[in-house]
């Protein structure tokens, strides 16, 4: 689909309110937490929800001062009402941008409906290239000789929205995953907050898979 709305505009001071989605470690969460506290991101972080209860980033959050939620989807009938749920604790809380930090659900119609062009997603590869899980595992597969991360628009369709920012590094011979992982991660780290205050800034547009930014 192209001719997408473009994003808040003109350009203005950000400041605006994220909430951000965990399942898991949280290292992403806690990389925009420190771009926020060290004014690289005028943001705030508004709210912390997680799927899983004993997901480790809830307590950055938490030893951060940030809300935490649980919203636990095997508590859910159906995936629509988890994501409806979602969707109400987030507009709630007068969330500008839902940022995916290991969240690992698929984000449902509800959600996406909710928040237009307004949730992003980072990806330990460089997309379309192995999208899904083990995208390290993948690329060591595949024999790629780089690789990296993505930050990126959720839409419907599985880690293929609009491009934000990505950003490479090298694949070496003797890599593991872990090794490739902890790499592409540093990269995760520096260009999630980057791609958020792209979009909070406004003067972007998306048209058909075109995400572009005003110069
Ligand atoms: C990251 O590699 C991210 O790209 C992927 O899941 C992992 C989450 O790590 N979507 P963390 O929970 O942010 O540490």
């Amino acid at each position: 689909m192209s001719d997408t709305p473009s994003g808040p505009a003109p350009r203005t001071s950000t400041g605006g309110s994220l909430g951000v989605l965990i399942s898991g470690r949280g290292s992403n969460l806690q990389a925009l937490i420190r771009a926020v506290d060290d004014g690289r991101l005028d943001a705030r972080i508004a709210v912390v929800i997680s799927n899983r209860p004993e997901a480790p980033g809830l307590e950055h959050a938490r030893s951060s001062g940030i809300e935490t939620l649980v919203v636990d989807h095997r508590q859910f009938k159906s995936r629509h009402e988890f994501d409806r749920t979602l969707a109400t604790e987030l507009k709630s809380r007068s969330v500008a941008l839902v940022c995916l930090a290991g969240f690992m659900r698929l984000v449902g119609a509800e959600l996406l409906h909710a928040f237009p062009n307004a949730i992003l997603n980072v990806h330990p590869s460089l997309l379309p290239a192995f999208p899904g899980v083990n995208a390290q595992q993948q690329a060591l597969d595949h024999g790629v000789k780089v690789s990296g991360a993505t930050v990126h628009v959720v839409t419907p369709e599985l880690d293929a929205g609009p491009i934000i920012v990505q950003a490479c590094v090298p694949v070496r011979a003797d890599d593991t995953v872990d090794s490739l992982s902890a790499r592409i991660l540093v990269e995760e780290h520096r260009i999630y907050p980057e791609a958020v205050r792209i979009m909070l800034t406004g003067g972007w547009r998306v048209d058909g898979r075109r995400l572009t930014i005003a110069p």
